[in-house]
């Protein structure tokens, strides 16, 4: 079955360009996000790679550690970098997996389980299921899945907002609303009747009985 919110996120041994890890023991205490590339040289994710980069300290300020992943061997990523610095301005600055033998696109249900041979003589376009963004908890759970299509570039400022409120409903029993921003207001989640929501919040704002608005915890 494929992988699904809740579920943890599978560990694996990879080669990256910042050498060899095991997952889980990488991601450690923190946030982690994950995301996927069918091949190095390919335009899109060049510049995906070098907008995350720059925002590699809005990452840093949530306790999220990013990793890329692209089916090539490291080698490759180390000549790739060197274009997305040239072209993007920013090299990456993070670790990149080499997923060489297909073996974590597999595991994560990016890639079929009878794909195999040389990685270098696929074509992008054979690879384009392996476009996706993981991001996973501290407690190694898969907390949100994007699947994005080859001719569209991922939204990484969706990301932040979405570990924002993610990191923000760990602590408070609160969902955020449509387009919700750090500062905005807040529902109070469903699981909260009203009088556990009386002591937690005092009052609130009620258009509807089910829609309960308070600010922000702190
Ligand atoms: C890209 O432009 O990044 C891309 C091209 C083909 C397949 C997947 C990605």
């Amino acid at each position: 079955m494929a992988l699904q919110l809740g579920d943890t996120a599978p560990d694996f041994e990879a080669d990256t360009t910042e050498g060899p890890i095991r997952f889980h023991d990488w991601i450690g205490d923190s946030w982690a996000v994950l995301f996927s590339h069918p091949r190095d040289f390919t335009p899109v994710c060049t510049t995906e790679l070098g907008y995350m980069a720059k925002i590699k300290p809005e990452f840093d300020k949530r306790n999220t550690k990013i990793i890329g992943l692209s089916v090539d061997p490291i080698d490759n990523h180390a000549k790739w970098a060197a274009d997305i610095e040239e072209t993007q301005g920013t090299a990456p600055n993070y670790p990149m997996i080499g997923d060489a033998d297909f073996s974590v696109s597999k595991l994560y249900g990016m890639l079929p389980a009878d794909v195999e041979g040389d990685p270098t003589e696929r074509t992008p376009a054979q690879n384009q299921t392996v476009r996706n963004v993981f991001v996973i908890g501290p407690d190694k759970k898969v907390k949100l899945i994007l699947v994005y299509p080859m001719t569209t570039g991922r939204n990484f400022d969706e990301v932040l907002r979405v570990i924002d409120s993610l990191q923000l409903t760990a602590d408070h029993k609160v969902s955020t609303p449509v387009n919700w921003r750090q500062g905005e207001d807040v529902i109070i989640a469903g699981s909260v009747s009203d009088e556990q929501a009386r002591e937690i919040f005092g009052e609130w704002e009620s258009p509807k009985p089910y829609i309960r608005v308070v600010p922000q915890p702190v």
